[in-house]
């Protein structure tokens, strides 16, 4: 990039306006109680939700964000700018699985916690991503629900859940005029080319007073990359969108054409992290802010990110919304659960833990001390023993043939043999060995130790952490060094 912002068109534009406004207050004199307003705003983003009021935690990179500590945050951040925007980027009400008949119910209790939370964090406006889309009804029947503005530019004008959100916005963060657009990717849902959608929005954004576009995108990093190299003619973009693992950092990138880049903002999953824009047009044009060369004259936008971690304290108001919704998930779930699949004919059925034992007492020392057996005290101490995602991988057999249900986990809680060895009731007839896994797969480990929930699991480390004497090791193996 040149060392020189360039001063755009537009920014000129700008500048003279200022001239103008400047020099009639100055002929009108101290009569004139109109004081001279810097264009000068700041904006808050946080992203990604994904459908999440609260992460699992089950892994140590997943215990951050949530709405109760983004509300602490934003509530905090606002005493010193009061005039903020607050803005959400992507993936809102649903993740990649969309909506399994099992989660329907607790999904649409969600959705109020949901639109109680934004409306009491005073939201101004919120995109919407791809995993939004999967399921076009549900949204068209949820978006009315939220009493926020939900924006995406690209939406297809004929499909009825478009029909329930705006184009774009124009906001005031303080004296500052910003126009929002939202863009969700290309054909999505029947979605338009972003790329011109956002080109047409934010020049007509321009037209009625915008003093910068802001682009709230969920296209992930690299495509947004793409399209602002098109020349999007959006000042700023969060992109919104990015995979669960990714690395994010406060790196503002510039890109697209000189006379009018786009700087791109990464953002943060599941509300970990809130950014906080600050833009300051007062010097004409606009650069990112750098602490080591801060430039001569020109406007500024600087980027700062706070992390959402879960020592800081939750907001009441929210906080209060996110516990019913916990209390309410056993009237919701339990009249919503249905029986426990029946057992396949000539099939092995779960039998438990304590049938095993019968035979195997030389496991028990091993697993009474084992994380697996301490998976339904996790959830008891969540209080999300009613809430079906959660108890899906804190159980054993959840839903599969022959094992267990919301209603029936008598003898079926925490993560005992039979979710790594297989149902075994036939084994534990006689205790024939080929009627049991002896070496349970990896694959058998991913159906709860996928990457959205043991974010470093590595199958041998993690096989080796389960050996011990009684419990693939032989018992004398217990001799010390
Ligand atoms: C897809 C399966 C899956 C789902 C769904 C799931 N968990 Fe977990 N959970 C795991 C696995 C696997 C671990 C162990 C991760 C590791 O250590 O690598 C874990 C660990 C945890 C831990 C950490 C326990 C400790 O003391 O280290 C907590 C807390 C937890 N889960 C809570 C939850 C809550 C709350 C939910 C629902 C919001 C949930 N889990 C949903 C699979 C799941
Ligand atoms: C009626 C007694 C009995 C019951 C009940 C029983 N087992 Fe076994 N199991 C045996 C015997 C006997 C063996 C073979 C002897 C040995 O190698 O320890 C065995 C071996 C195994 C093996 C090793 C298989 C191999 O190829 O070496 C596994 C794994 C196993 N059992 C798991 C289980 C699980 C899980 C349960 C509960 C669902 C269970 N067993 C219940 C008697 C039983
Ligand atoms: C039915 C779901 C499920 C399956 C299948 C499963 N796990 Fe787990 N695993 C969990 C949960 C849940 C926890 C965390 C329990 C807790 O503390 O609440 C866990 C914890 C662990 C831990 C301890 C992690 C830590 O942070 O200390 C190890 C090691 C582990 N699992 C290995 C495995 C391996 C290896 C397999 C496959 C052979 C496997 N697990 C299969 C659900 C599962
Ligand atoms: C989290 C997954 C997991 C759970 C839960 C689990 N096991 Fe295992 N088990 C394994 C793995 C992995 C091995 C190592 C097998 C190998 O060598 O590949 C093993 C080995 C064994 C063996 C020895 C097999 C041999 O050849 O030495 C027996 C017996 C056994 N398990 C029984 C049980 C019983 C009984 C329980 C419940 C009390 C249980 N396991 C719980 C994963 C598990």
């Amino acid at each position: 990039m040149g060392a020189r912002p360039p001063i755009r068109r537009g920014a000129l534009a700008l500048l003279f306006l200022i001239g103008v406004a400047a020099s009639s207050c100055g002929r009108t004199g101290p009569l004139d109680p109109a004081p001279k307003t810097d264009p000068k705003g700041t904006l808050f983003v946080f992203a990604d939700l994904r459908g999440t009021l609260k992460p699992c935690g089950c892994s140590p990179d997943l215990r951050r964000g949530g709405l109760d500590r983004v509300a602490e945050v934003l509530r905090m951040a606002r005493e010193a700018a009061p005039t903020g925007l607050v803005l959400h980027a992507g993936d809102l009400l649903l993740d990649d699985e969309g909506i399994p008949d099992i989660l329907r119910a607790q999904i649409d209790r969600r959705l109020v916690a949901f639109a109680d939370s934004l409306t009491s964090m005073r939201v101004d406006a919120v995109g919407l991503g791809p995993n939004d889309l999967q399921q076009p009804e549900w949204l068209a029947e949820a978006i009315p629900k939220l009493s926020v503005p939900v924006i995406v530019t690209n939406a297809p004008p004929n499909a009825p859940w478009g029909a329930h959100v705006k184009r774009s916005l124009l906001l005031d963060a303080g004296p500052l005029k910003v126009g929002i657009i939202g863009l969700v990717p290309g054909g999505a849902a029947g979605a338009t080319d972003p790329l011109v959608a956002a080109q047409a929005e934010s020049a007509a954004l321009r037209g009625r007073g915008a003093q910068v576009v802001i682009a709230l995108s969920s296209l992930g990093l690299r495509s947004a990359k793409r399209l602002a190299r098109g020349g999007l003619g959006v000042d700023v973009m969060v992109a919104a969108g990015q995979g669960l693992e990714a690395v994010v950092t406060d790196e503002v990138e510039t890109i697209g054409p000189e006379a009018r880049p786009t700087f791109v903002l990464q953002s943060f999953v599941q509300g970990g992290q809130v950014g906080r824009i600050d833009i300051d047009l007062s010097g004409g044009g606009l650069s990112v802010y750098d602490p080591e060369a801060p430039p001569a004259t020109g406007g500024q936008l600087r980027y700062t990110l706070t992390p959402v971690n879960w020592d800081l304290p939750r907001d009441a108001a929210v906080a209060a919304i996110m516990d019913r919704f916990d209390a309410d998930l056993e009237a919701v779930n339990m009249s919503a659960a249905g029986d426990p699949i029946p057992a396949v004919a000539g099939q092995p059925t779960y039998v438990g833990v304590d049938k095993c034992f019968e035979c195997h007492e030389e496991t028990r020392a091993w697993y009474e001390k084992d994380q697996h057996a301490l998976a339904w005290e996790t959830l008891e101490k969540d209080k999300k023993t009613f809430d079906v995602y959660c108890v899906s991988c804190h159980v054993t057999g959840f839903m599969r043939p022959g094992g267990s249900s919301l209603k029936a986990l008598e003898g079926r809680k925490d993560v005992q043999c039979e979710s790594c060895h297989g149902p075994g009731s036939a084994h534990a007839e006689a205790g024939d060995v080929t009627l049991i896994q002896r070496s349970p797969t990896e694959s058998s480990c991913k159906t709860c130790h996928n990457p959205k929930h043991s974010t470093r699991f590595e199958f041998d480390a993690y096989r080796e952490r389960l050996l011990a004497p009684g419990h693939g090791l032989p018992l004398e193996g217990a001799k010390g060094p």
